[in-house]
């Protein structure tokens, strides 16, 4: 069953229906290098891929992305103090709702997945789920045994009922230890950390499930998960 190209590029942000014909018409969309005038023409979307004013783009049914977060950017479509990481993705993206997986701080770089999945970003995020996502944390103050111990032990954060403990954690160097946390409370890192007595001087997410940053991904870059990188995140 095909689907109009006018309703294609609608559903993967292209702008409302009307704007989508206009596309077509002023000749900016073209399937395997024929340009379209017809916005009526009818497609399979299974493995189409289409590309307009250009730029080429393979029609998908929900978005599923990584960025590597560089600092100086919110997790927020009204950002407040710096600019949004919506500003480092194409407009369709935006347009068609994709939005970051929960938040990192301004200052903290790494590993951010966004969709426009509602369901999967809730499974992500939800404490229930304990999908456990790994920071490495460079500290103010030397790491020490006792910090490991009290990370893994549970600290006590104000307003919390009860202590919070770290899934994992260990030191990679003299001030780099690597945290692994199944919930993101609000600045839980940094609180953490605190709480046990030392400060993060920097902060960077390094892994989410069995989903670890790639090495080629340059700060500021994104792209789409493949569909080993989407199971990883379950592993
Ligand atoms: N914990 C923090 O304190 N900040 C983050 O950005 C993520 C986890």
């Amino acid at each position: 069953m095909g689907l109009s190209i006018e309703r294609i590029l609608h559903s993967q942000g292209f702008g409302t229906r009307k704007v989508c014909r206009a596309l077509v018409r002023a000749g900016q969309v073209s399937i395997a290098g024929d340009v379209l005038d017809d916005p009526f023409a009818e497609f399979a979307v299974d493995g189409l891929t289409f590309s307009v004013a250009g730029t080429a783009w393979a029609y998908r049914p929900q978005a599923y992305l990584m960025l590597n977060k560089p600092a100086g950017h919110e997790c927020s479509r009204s950002p407040k103090h710096h600019a949004s990481v919506l500003d480092l993705l194409p407009a369709p993206l935006i347009e068609r709702g994709v939005q970051p997986v929960g938040r990192l701080d301004e200052d903290t770089t790494g590993l951010l997945l966004l969709s426009d999945d509602g369901q999967f970003i809730h499974r992500l995020i939800s404490p229930k789920y304990k999908v456990a996502k790994v920071y490495a944390v460079t500290l103010k103050h030397p790491a020490s045994d006792t910090l490991i111990a009290e990370l893994l032990g549970g600290v006590q954060l104000h307003d919390e009922p009860e202590p919070v403990a770290a899934l994992a954690c260990a030191a990679i160097s003299e001030d780099v230890i690597h945290l692994t946390l199944g919930e993101g409370k609000y600045h839980q890192v940094k609180r953490m950390i605190a709480a046990a007595g030392n400060r993060v001087a920097a902060l960077r997410r390094i892994r989410i499930g069995g989903l670890a940053l790639p090495d080629d991904l340059a700060e500021g870059d994104w792209r789409w998960l493949t569909e080993a990188e989407l199971q990883a995140l379950w592993a």
